[in-house]
Parts: C-alpha cells; structure tokens; sequence
C-alpha cells in the first residue's frame, strides 16, 4: 500500500450514502452505486483542506456550515462541467436557420441556457444571436455550480478550446492576448456584455419575467432521476413559450418527452401552440 492510499480516509458505505443523498437533495444529481471512486476522488482534496480526518467529520463540517459556501463547494466538486464551444453542432445549426429568422422582427430576444458550466455554450449562443439578432439581446445563462459560472464570467480560454469556433467569428468577438496573455482569448465587450450570468438551481424554485422563445438545458438531465427530470421539464415548459423551442442533449430526448411538446428536430421539442403556463 502506498502512503497516499494509507494517509487517505476511507469513505464507507455509510459516508457514500449521506454524500449521495446530500446532493441529490440539493442538486438532483443521482450517485448511484458505483460512483465511490469519483466521490473520492473529487472531495479527497476538500476532505484535506477542511483539517477533516473522515468523511463523516467532513459531512459534519458542511451541514454545519451556516453560511452555505462548504455545501456550495461539495456541489461544485460533485458536478461535471465538462463542455466546449458548438457542442453537438446540429442544434446552433437549428437555431440560426429555424428559429431566430423567426425573431428578427423583435426588438430584442432572450435564450436561456440553463446548465451553462463555464461558460462555452452561451458564448455560442451569444455569437449566433449577435449576428442576427442585435446588440440588445441576450442570453440568460444559469448554473449551480459558483465556481464554473466564475470561470465563465471571466470569458478567458485557451487558444486551442477554439478549433470548433469559426475563424471569422473567432476575429470578430474574441480578443488575441499578447504579452502574459498570450495563448489565450478573451470575450471583447459586445460578447461578454450579450451574456447574462445568475446563480440558478434547477430543482429549487425560481422565476423569469417573461418566457422564452428557445431554452437550451443539455447535457444534464442525465445527472437526474426520472421524477427530477420530468420536474425540470415541467418548469421549463412554464418558461417556454407556446411555439417555443427546447433543447436538450442528444443521449437526453427520452427526458424532454412531455404533452406540452412535440418533436422538432434531434433533441429539440417545439411547446404544442395553444399550451399556455400551465
Ligand atoms: C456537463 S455540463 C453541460 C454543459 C453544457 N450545457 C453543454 O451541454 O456542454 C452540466 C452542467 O449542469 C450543471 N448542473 C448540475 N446540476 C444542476 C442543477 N441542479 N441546477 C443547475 N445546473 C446544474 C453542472 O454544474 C454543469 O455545469
């Protein structure tokens, strides 16, 4: 046995399961068995920096945490961000031919991109709506994880996360950095301001003003149960509106299956017209 693994705490059965049910309580993410080896391996490192000698004293550190940031931090180490810019392409391909030719005529259009991590799908969405849409659109991008919505706000990324992204668009919203900032971009003001960052839980309650003419939520109902996901897509349907477009990840349409929607494309619904909130 290494030191590593003999200085590292054991996480037993218990610790698993009040780990896996803390967070599906507070995230909708299902653990299931089998997962030990990512929850280890994820809050091992918090494990440390809380001075915690066990799980169950770390479990403890948390619940007793009143102002949130420990359970916020267990959150952002248990969620997967992973993305990248124009992420199963056919949709944006959707969105510029299908649906906003159909918006133009607004003044302004609001999309909602509700699981945004950090940050590279409503930059795509914000480049799509900026070319036909105009500068007082904007793209409402929420997620759970603080520490992901962090990196995207600061909209910097290595040059090579951009092969997906065309090079005029590429010149057009994202600044080249020189000098220290060489071998990174940075969103130039008109693409950072199109995006509007908020903390947004999908299984707690919350509210927009007005609904949505596209919503994108991909790439994480996976992490949810069934019930959960039929939950979300109930709310997002109360923000969808009627004629309305919803995506969702391509290994995700079984979740999106609901009577409000009807089949639009691969991974996209349409909400039936004449369907109101609910
Ligand atoms: C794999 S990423 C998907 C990113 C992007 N939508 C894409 O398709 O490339 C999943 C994101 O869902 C977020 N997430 C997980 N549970 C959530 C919840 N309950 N509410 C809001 N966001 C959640 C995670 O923080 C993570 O950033």
């Amino acid at each position: 046995m290494t030191e590593i693994e003999f200085n590292s705490p054991q996480l037993t059965s218990r610790d698993f399961e009040k780990i896996r049910a803390l967070i599906h309580q507070r995230a909708g993410i299902d653990l299931h068995a089998g997962k030990e080896g990512l929850v280890k391996a994820r809050l091992g490192r918090k494990l440390r920096d809380s001075g915690s000698r066990s799980y169950a004293e770390y479990l403890a550190s948390v619940e007793s945490d009143r102002t949130g940031e420990s359970l916020a931090a267990l959150i952002d180490a248990l969620t997967t961000n992973y993305t990248f810019f124009f992420r199963e392409p056919e949709h944006f391909n959707f969105l510029r031919d299908e649906v906003l030719p159909k918006l133009v005529e607004r003044p302004s259009v609001d999309i909602w991109c509700a699981a945004a991590a950090t940050g590279e799908e409503p930059y795509t969405l914000a480049m799509l709506l900026l070319e036909t849409c105009g500068l007082a659109s904007r793209v409402i991008a929420t997620d759970i994880s603080t520490q992901a919505l962090k990196q995207a706000k600061r909209g910097v990324y290595p040059a090579d996360r951009f092969e997906s992204v065309p090079p005029a668009m590429l010149r057009k919203y994202w600044l080249r950095g020189e000098g220290r900032a060489a071998g990174f971009y940075k969103a130039k003001p008109d693409l950072a301001s199109a995006v509007e960052y908020r903390h947004l839980n999908l299984i707690a309650p919350f509210s927009f003003p007005s609904p949505f003419p596209a919503i994108f939520c991909r790439n994480v109902m996976i992490y949810f149960d069934r019930p959960t996901q039929r939950r979300v897509v109930d709310r997002m349907n109360q923000f969808l509106e009627p004629g309305g477009f919803l995506f969702v990840g391509h290994s995700e349409s079984q979740c999106a299956a609901h009577p409000m929607l009807e089949f639009a494309g691969p991974a996209v619904y349409r909400k039936r017209k004449g369907a109101g909130r609910e």
